[in-house]
């Protein structure tokens, strides 16, 4: 069978991950017997939007609807493009002209990968979190009024609905229920937040009473942080709002070690349109150029889409690769994020030539 992919590498980084991300995609459809068609799309800061004073072509949607995935890299280039302006021209219309509700982010310590956590090895972390991928507190609803005065207001609101929140949670409990702890921690700010964040706790308790197996945790947002810390093995799937569940998938992949191995699913759980796969991380324009961006978040990323494609043997393929390689731990091919003094490229060939048996 035959599944036609938009490639889409964006900025920075993004440019120099995704070739790695395409080599073990081949790899692995070689292994396997997969055809992978792609389409390559120049839609980014750089370049795109300075020839077209915009992200995206007008007729972007029409042209991206068919595609059975969409495989990103990462956008933005602060420094010519607001990042509000190319995220909201590109990214997030993705997201939710699309439909992709869920975002799905696991995190893992990986083997051969030292946590800045005192004490902690792989197996003591590994959960995933579900993140509203829609709506909350990323609106476009609001203004700024009395602009360049004394009494200048800029006002957002926050918008969750009931359809929105229970397909999300939906979701985090069918997960959590296919999963041997079974147990899931939702997160919000009720104390502080009084009218969205106490509606999200009400739907989790109605949702609860229909996965009676399911270990369901609160807490507010502050002392979660603070628990991802001390106590990551307490995770198995966090489900939260599109801001909190943005920073807590940059906190778990720190605690467990480095932002470049997470990897992320866009998802459109009914398939009416393409879900989206793209690494955690963004452009990092500071490292941007040199060539050793950790690709595994972009590499994970596509074992995410060959998954959510129904190709379970060649993700896992792909995973055990990189676990491989990690494991092994060869400093000249390990990028300098996880203490190596290789380089994108290095890491990704090696983990291509794994996933090639
Ligand atoms: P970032 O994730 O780009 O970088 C944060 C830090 O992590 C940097 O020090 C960077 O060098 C490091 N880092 C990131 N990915 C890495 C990798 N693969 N290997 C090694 N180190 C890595 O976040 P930022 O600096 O806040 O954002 C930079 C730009 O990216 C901004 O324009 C931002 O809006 C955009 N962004 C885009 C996405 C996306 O497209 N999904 C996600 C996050 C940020
Ligand atoms: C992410 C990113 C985006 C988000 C930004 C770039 C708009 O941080 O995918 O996590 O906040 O969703
Ligand atoms: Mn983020």
């Amino acid at each position: 069978m035959s599944h036609s992919i938009a490639v889409i590498p964006g900025d920075g980084i993004g440019n120099e991950v995704m070739p790695e991300g395409l080599r073990a995609l081949e790899a692995a459809a070689r292994r396997f017997g997969i055809d992978l068609n792609y389409t390559h799309f120049d839609f980014a800061c750089c370049d795109y939007y300075l020839a077209h004073g915009r992200m995206l072509p007008e007729d972007w949607f029409d042209r991206l609807k068919g595609f059975d995935a969409i495989f990103f890299g990462a956008v933005g280039d602060p420094a010519r493009v607001p990042d509000h302006i190319s995220l909201w021209g590109s990214l997030l219309q993705f997201r939710r002209a699309f439909d992709q509700y869920i975002n799905l982010r696991p995190c893992k310590l990986l083997p051969g990968i030292r946590s800045p956590l005192a004490g902690r090895d792989p197996g003591d972390m590994d959960f995933y979190v579900v993140r509203e991928n829609t709506e909350g507190e990323y609106s476009s609803i609001g203004g700024r009024m009395f602009e360049g005065t004394e009494r200048e207001v800029v006002i957002q609101e926050t918008v969750m609905t009931r359809i929105g929140i229970d397909r999300v949670l939906r979701y985090a409990f069918e997960l959590a229920n296919r999963r041997p702890r079974r147990k899931l921690t939702s997160a919000t700010k009720s104390n502080g937040i009084s009218i969205t964040m106490p509606y999200w706790d009400e739907r989790v308790k109605a949702m609860a009473g229909h996965y009676p197996e399911v270990t369901v945790d609160q807490y507010h947002i502050d002392i979660l942080t603070a628990n991802f810390v001390l106590h990551p093995d307490w995770f198995d799937v966090v489900v939260a709002s599109n801001l909190f569940g943005d920073i807590l998938s940059d906190l778990g992949p720190a605690c467990a070690g480095t932002i470049g191995v997470a990897p992320s699913a866009n998802i459109n759980p009914d398939g009416t349109y393409p879900s989206l796969f793209e690494p955690v991380h963004g452009s990092a324009p500071d490292i941007a150029g040199r060539g050793i961006a950790n690709p595994i978040g972009q590499i994970w990323s596509a074992a995410m889409m060959l998954e959510h494609l129904g190709h379970q043997a060649a993700a896992q393929a792909i995973v055990t690769a990189f676990e491989a390689v990690l494991t092994e731990g060869d400093p000249r091919v390990l990028t300098p994020d996880i203490g190596g003094q290789g380089n994108t490229r290095t890491l990704g060939e090696a983990i291509a030539a794994r996933i090639e048996g």
